[in-house]
């Protein structure tokens, strides 16, 4: 009786080593669709540790709850997986990540290749403004952190009161410009937003996916198909000129740092015209940063209504 126990357990745990065995053998085989020889990895990671995805210091914010959703690459995924925004966000990253693999892929879920898809591309409804939602395919994993924080606030009694060194959209409003909101003015979404399919992922992208993040001439070529830099027309000369004018009156005006590279506003409260030309000028110059490709028509529009505003105020 004795025996025969023991003979049994024996075959049991045979069967349950068998078993495991061959399920982790299957595990170790999916690792490999990963972690092999070729340059999957490497070749994603080599660009990236030189963006500023991977190389910023921002991350450091992350443990903040206000910041974190956008912040730590960890804290957005959790985000994600709570079906929670980044004004939503309850609590800070005590260990906050950059914006890694991990942050935009699905990697070490499955522990299979279908980990490379993206953590979300679900429309992006934007937090800071009533009745907006991005929704440009790929570039909507993008949108949840570029995305204004704040847009231009109603005046009273034709002041803008609350303005800090640190007033604005906050860094990262790419989408909201692509669809012309959060300036002073509102305008159409840009061609751009409409017709580029996946929006931000096919400019900053491009065909190999290539991790730099940095936009490429060649997917310009697919619809401007003599572009040889993003200059194209002129418009990122033009609005240029019209940012370097702007700032100039700003600064003369005394409502903007002379160091105007910065981007702090000096004042704490203006009138509603001096404002809004602030506004527009600190969206568009320090913090959009496209010199008008996102959205050539809604860029000039801001940047013009802002040297209108300066324009009426010297007037006597
Ligand atoms: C979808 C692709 C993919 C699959 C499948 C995958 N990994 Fe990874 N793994 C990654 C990526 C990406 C990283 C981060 C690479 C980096 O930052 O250097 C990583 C990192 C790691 C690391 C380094 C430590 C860490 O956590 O960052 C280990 C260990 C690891 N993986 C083990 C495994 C094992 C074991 C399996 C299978 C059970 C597996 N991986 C399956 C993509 C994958
Ligand atoms: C988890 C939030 C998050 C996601 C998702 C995200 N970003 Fe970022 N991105 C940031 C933050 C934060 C920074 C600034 C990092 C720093 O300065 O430390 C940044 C910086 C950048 C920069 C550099 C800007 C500069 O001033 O040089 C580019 C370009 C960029 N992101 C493009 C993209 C694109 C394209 C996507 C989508 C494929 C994307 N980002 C997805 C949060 C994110
Ligand atoms: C909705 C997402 C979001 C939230 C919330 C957010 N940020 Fe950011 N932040 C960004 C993005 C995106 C960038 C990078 C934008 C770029 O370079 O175009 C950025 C950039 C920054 C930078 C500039 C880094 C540099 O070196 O230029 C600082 C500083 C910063 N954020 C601080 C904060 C702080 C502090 C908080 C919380 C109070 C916060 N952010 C909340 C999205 C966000
Ligand atoms: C800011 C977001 C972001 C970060 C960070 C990021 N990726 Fe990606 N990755 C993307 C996007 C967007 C694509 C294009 C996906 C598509 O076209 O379906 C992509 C595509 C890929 C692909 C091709 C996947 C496929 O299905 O063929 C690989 C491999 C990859 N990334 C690896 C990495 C690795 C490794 C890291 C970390 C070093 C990383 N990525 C970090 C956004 C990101
Ligand atoms: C039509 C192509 C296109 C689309 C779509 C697009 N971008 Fe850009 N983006 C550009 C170009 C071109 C620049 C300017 C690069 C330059 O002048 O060096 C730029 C600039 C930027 C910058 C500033 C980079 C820096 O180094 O200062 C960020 C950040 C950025 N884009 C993020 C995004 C995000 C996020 C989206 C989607 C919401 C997006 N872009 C959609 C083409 C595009
Ligand atoms: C899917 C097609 C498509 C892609 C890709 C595309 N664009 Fe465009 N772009 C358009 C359309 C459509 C217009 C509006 C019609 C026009 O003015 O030519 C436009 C307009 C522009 C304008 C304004 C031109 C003017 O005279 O006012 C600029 C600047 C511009 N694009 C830059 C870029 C840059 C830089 C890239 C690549 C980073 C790019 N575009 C990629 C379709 C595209």
């Amino acid at each position: 009786m004795q025996k025969r126990t023991s003979f049994m357990g024996i075959v049991f745990a045979l069967v349950v080593l068998l078993v495991g065995t061959s399920s982790v053998l299957a595990q170790v085989i999916t690792c490999m669709d990963c972690h092999n020889d070729t340059t999957l990895i490497t070749g994603k990671k080599t660009a990236w540790s030189e963006t500023m995805h991977g190389t910023g210091t921002a991350y450091l914010r992350g443990t903040s709850a206000g910041c974190a959703g956008c912040h730590s690459g960890g804290a957005f995924s959790a985000m994600v997986a709570a079906g929670l925004t980044p004004d939503t966000v309850e609590a800070g990253d005590p260990n906050p990540t950059r914006q890694d693999c991990r942050a935009c892929h699905q990697i070490h879920t499955s522990y299979t290749s279908a980990d490379w898809a993206l953590e979300t591309t679900a429309p992006v409804k934007l937090f800071a403004l009533e009745d907006v939602t991005f929704d440009g395919g790929k570039g909507n994993l993008c949108a949840n952190c570029h995305q204004p924080r704040r847009e231009f606030p109603e005046a009273v009694d034709g002041m803008i009161t609350g303005i800090s060194t640190h007033w604005g959209p906050h860094h990262g409003p790419q989408s909201a410009m692509m669809l012309g909101v959060a300036g002073s003015i509102k305008r159409s979404p840009s061609a751009h937003a409409m017709l580029v399919r996946d929006t931000c992922v096919t400019c900053h992208l491009g065909e190999g996916a290539n991790h730099s993040f940095e936009p490429s001439v060649k997917a310009c070529q697919a619809c401007h198909s003599d572009a040889e830099d993003f200059d194209i027309d002129g418009v990122q000369t033009e609005v240029q000129a019209m940012i370097d004018e702007l700032g100039d009156a700003l600064v003369a005006a005394g409502v903007l740092d002379e160091n105007s590279e910065a981007g702090h506003p000096t004042v704490t409260e203006a009138p509603e015209g001096v404002a809004s030309a602030l506004y527009n000028w600190l969206y568009v110059a320090h913090e959009d940063k496209s010199k008008g490709v996102h959205n050539p028509g809604y860029t000039k529009a801001l940047l013009q209504a802002g040297l209108d505003a300066m324009a009426a105020m010297e007037a006597p």
